[in-house]
Formats: structure tokens, sequence, C-alpha cells
């Protein structure tokens, strides 16, 4: 195995708590063996010059354990190896140019930690001869071949303390409160803190819903003396037969933007059920501020195993979580798939035993 003297680390799609904790845990544990690490910036693009990286030390990662975004910047968009750019040295594949720069950098191997997308592009890098290994964030939580994603934990955590306070406030004006969550294609996050929260209607993109359905939830509190109702809505919740809430189709480079789902259920709701109703949509701000301990812990194992499996000359491969071992599986094994909720799952069984309904 030749030894790794330089790598690299970048963080692509859109950001989530922990990433600069994996960042701190490759710098640490890389200078710890002797090898100096290159922060690039921007995810691959940062690869498309010279000037945009720069060597990491461990004075450079201190304090950086609970700072939520990264201090390498990130961009979230669409395939990167579909369109020319134009470099300093003229317009260039985009591909070949990071490749080539890659090897210019002198640098022996790359830390890539990105969600399915990001993994997705480093999976084809890896197959042009970088040497990598990807680390998967995401506060979806919807990576295959990993039980968690860090950054998971922390927008649970937000918002089910969002769920909490509104609570009282429902509570006090007998309406009905609608939060939308993030999530795309799973539910992880209106499941998790839609249980954590007591709330009383959970809807997310893996079981359609009937408003009437959830309109009657809500009558039946009214019957037996809860004169408010709490419903945690994923922004992919769709109604059965029905589509995706959309504020902007996906377009060349650019992946769709969901939005509108909660405002359309209160909407529905007032009609039916007569009782006044407000959306709350947490949007970003459960992407953002400091990672919880639970998170901490995580990014810190993840970025330690990257760096030991690079030392293993381990490529291609993802840091996993399988409780309670960090582990690895091939990226190959986790492209274009998503870890989406099963309707049968334990926890949402459990939701139902409670009385939760799920609209259906
Ligand atoms: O993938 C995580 C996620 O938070 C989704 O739930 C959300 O739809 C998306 O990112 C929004 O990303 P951005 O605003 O960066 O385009």
């Amino acid at each position: 195995m030749p030894k790794l003297k330089r790598i690299g680390i970048l963080t692509g799609g859109g950001d989530a708590p922990g990433l600069n904790a994996v960042i701190r845990a490759v710098v640490k544990s890389g200078v710890n063996h002797g090898i100096e690490v290159v922060g690039i910036e921007d995810s691959f693009d940062g690869l498309l010059e010279p000037n945009r990286s720069r060597v990491l030390t461990a004075k450079d990662v201190t304090g950086i354990l609970r700072r939520g975004g990264t201090i390498l910047g990130t961009i979230n968009r669409g395939d990167p190896f579909a369109y020319p750019v134009e470099t300093s040295e003229g317009k260039q594949d985009y591909s070949l140019r990071v490749v080539d720069m890659f090897h210019r950098m002198g640098m022996d191997a790359l830390v890539v930690i990105g969600g399915d997308g990001t993994l997705a592009i480093a999976h084809k890098f890896a197959k042009m001869g970088i040497p990598l290994v990807g680390v998967p964030k995401t506060i979806d939580n919807d990576i295959v071949g990993t039980t968690n994603t860090f950054g998971f934990d922390t927008a649970v955590s937000f918002a089910t303390d969002a769920i909490d306070r509104l609570h009282t406030t429902a509570e006090a004006h007998r309406r009905i409160m609608v939060v939308e969550v993030m999530g795309r294609y799973a539910g992880w996050i209106a499941l998790y803190a839609g249980l954590g929260g007591g709330a009383d209607v959970i809807l997310i993109p893996e079981i359609p819903y009937d408003i009437t359905k959830v309109a009657q939830q809500i009558r039946d509190r009214d019957a037996w003396g809860a004169f408010f109702s709490i419903v945690v809505v994923a922004e992919g919740a769709r109604p059965l037969g029905g589509k995706t809430s959309l504020i902007r189709e996906a377009s060349r480079g650019r992946a769709e933007r969901l939005g509108g789902a909660g405002h359309t259920i209160a909407a529905a709701l007032e009609g039916l059920t007569g009782k006044e109703s407000r959306t709350v949509v947490l949007g970003h701000l459960q992407r953002g501020g400091s990672p919880t301990s639970f998170d901490r812990v995580l990014a810190t194992r993840f970025g330690g195993k990257a760096v030991e499996m690079l030392l293993q000359g381990q490529f291609d491969q993802m840091v996993a979580f399988h409780p309670p071992e960090i582990s690895s599986v091939p990226i190959e094994s986790i492209v274009g798939k998503q870890r989406t909720v099963p309707p049968d799952f334990d926890v949402v069984q459990t939701a139902r035993a409670i009385g939760v309904s799920f609209g259906d």
C-alpha cells in the first residue's frame, strides 16, 4: 500500500449540522498519521482551479466541532458532468479538469462528504481514477446502506422543540397548527419529530393521505375534548392520487424545489372542519445551528473511519453506521437509491397504536 502523504476533503450538496465535525476529525486524525489535509472549497468546483483550496492544520479546525454549516462551502445543484466549464485555462470538460487538477495538486486521495447526489458524482470520479472515500450526510436520513446520517438528529431535535412550542399556542386558541418539515421523498424527520413532539397527524411521502380522514381525526379529537390539533407534514407529502407540491419544476442543472404542502393542507382542513388553521414552515432552520451531541459523535466517528479506510486502501466505499458499529459499504450500492420509511415500520405502527393518524 503506497503511503498517503496528502489528501483532499470537500463537502457537497445541502449542508447538514455535523459537516464541520467530520472535517475536524479527518484533519486531526490525518495529521496524527502524518498526512497533510487540503480543504477544497465549494464541493468539486474547488478542484477546477488551484487557488480554491487550502491546507488545513489542527489549528484551523479548533473550535469548529459545534459549528453548523461547513467551513469549506458547498453547492447544491445538478450533475456537473453534464456541462463544460469555463476555467482560467479555457473551456474544459468538468470531470477531466477535476481529475487533472487533483493529480496536479499532488493529492493521493479524497474524502467526499455529501448526500446521494454528491456520492453518485464521487463514484464517477472514483471510476476515473481518484481514490476516494464517501461520508454520508443529510438531515433527511434517506441514504441507503447506513442507519443514520449525521444532521438528522439535530433536525429532529429542532423540529420537536418547535412542535412543543406550537402545542401551547394551538391549545390556547383551539386551532389546528400545521407544521411543515423537510423531507423531499422520505418522511423520517416528520415521523420522528411528529412522534417526539406528540403530533396528532403525521403526513409523509410514503403514505399518501386522504384529507377527509385527516379532518375526521381532528373532529374526533374535538369530540373527546381536545380542541386543538398538531399536524406534522413532510414537504414531500402528497394526497392519494395527487402530486408532490412544488414551488419550481426541475430545470437544467437544478433540482425541483418543493414547498406549499403545509399551506394546502391547512386551507383544506379549515374548510372541512371550520376550525382556524395556521401553518408554520420550519424550512432551513432545520439545517442550521449547532449539531446535537449524537450528531457530533457520529460525525467524528465517520471522519475517523474515513481516514482509516483511506489508509487501508478501501476506496470507492462509503462509511456507514450499523449500530453499534461504524462500517463501510461500496458507494456503487447506494447510488440512485433512496432509503424511505417502510409503511409497516415499527415506529409507524407504534404511532398508529397510540392514535396518531397518517391520513390513510
Ligand atoms: O436534502 C435535504 C434538504 O434539506 C431537503 O429536505 C430539502 O428539500 C432540500 O434539502 C432543500 O435544499 P436547498 O434549499 O439547499 O435547495
